[in-house]
């Protein structure tokens, strides 16, 4: 089989981390590098994190490059609230000595694509690295394959206002440019599919019951994600967003959606909206898949079954148990 060929543009992150961590456990990807984005935390910490998580999986031969640290336009807002003091949920693990990341990401992106034919890249931070690429050669980013952006909503209300997601709202003028600029293949896994992915206390028992070390690490990284949740809205467990977009593109049929004209809100009080035109008033091409249903339960199965493989029969049980898992009870939404 074929790998899929990937570049991860994130801003590790707690669950950028996560997502990191199920690319590198998917036989389907070839990732061939990630590149750093100021979103979460500012480039340089999220870079220093990227490389801890690589090394937690074993996995410092993917090379990690830093981009610009500042969005297009606007000033820099990070969400240490969110994901701690050093972006991975106040764990503090120890420097990585001895590998260092580079700089360079846009230039990374660019001649990646230049070398390779049909690579892709999964955004799951601010699109301000994708957006400069684009600036600096149109014609070589449309040579990518796909693009798989975790950003946006569409009828779910926003995580930084009632209308705007964070990703988007970090970095407006870079989302509204690759998604009026790109003319490529654009998905969109907004807050309408990743609010359905929590890892709910039950999970995260489970988790610190296999006395596993990732396992463990995840139960570490996720403990602030997870109070923060419950401080902001009264929420149990943790949502964890970015990996669903991995999932996704390792197997599509856990989403769908349908194609529409987006376009990204730069300023005003809607400031990084993403504008779904559902009633056609632009009378404009769709550029972009827009995700609204997901399957949840697959999407879980994959991601624990994966990170874990060695406990997948007790994953497997507890998932399929009406009592602990959440995916196979009827709700009304
Ligand atoms: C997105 O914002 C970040 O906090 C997460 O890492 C995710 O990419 C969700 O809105
Ligand atoms: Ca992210």
């Amino acid at each position: 089989m074929d790998k899929k060929k990937i570049i991860i543009d994130c801003d590790p992150g707690i669950d950028d981390s996560l997502a990191i961590m199920l690319a590198l456990k998917s036989d389907e990807l070839d990732v061939k590098g990630l590149t750093i984005v100021s979103g979460n935390v500012h480039a340089s910490k999220g870079a220093e994190n990227a490389l801890r998580i690589l090394k937690e999986i074993g996995r410092l031969d993917i090379p990690v490059y830093i981009g610009d640290g500042s969005p297009l336009e606007r000033e820099l807002i990070t969400a240490e609230d969110t994901h701690g003091e050093d972006g991975l949920g106040e764990t503090f693990l120890p420097r990585v000595e001895g590998v260092n990341y580079k700089e360079g990401a846009v230039d990374f992106i660019l001649k990646s694509l230049r070398e390779e034919d049909e690579l892709s890249i999964i955004a799951i931070g601010p699109l301000t690295n994708i957006a400069k690429a684009l600036e600096t050669d149109k014609e070589t980013m449309r040579k990518l394959k796909e693009l798989v952006v975790m950003g946006g909503a569409f009828k779910s209300f926003g995580n930084c206002s009632q209308v705007a997601e964070f990703n988007f709202w970090v970095d407006p003028h870079a989302a509204e440019k690759v998604f009026n600029e790109l003319h490529r293949n654009i998905t969109m896994v907004g807050l309408d599919v990743t609010r359905e992915i929590v890892l709910t206390p039950n999970y995260i028992e489970m988790l610190k019951q296999f006395k596993h070390p990732l396992a463990d690490l995840i139960v570490k990284i996720t403990k602030f994600y997870v109070d923060f949740h419950w401080a902001q809205e009264r929420t149990l467990g943790c949502v964890i967003n970015d990996p669903l977009a991995i999932a996704y593109f390792i197997d599509s049929s856990i989403c769908s959606g349908e194609e529409y004209y987006v376009d990204i809100v730069t300023e005003g009080k809607a400031i990084g909206m993403s504008l779904v035109d559902e009633g056609d008033f632009y009378r404009k091409e769709a550029n972009c898949l827009v995700l609204t249903e997901v399957n949840s339960k697959a999407f879980m199965e994959m991601f624990l079954t994966r990170l874990i493989p060695e406990h997948k029969k007790d994953i497997l049980n507890v998932l399929n148990n009406p009592k602990y898992s959440y995916q196979n009870q009827k709700f009304d939404k």
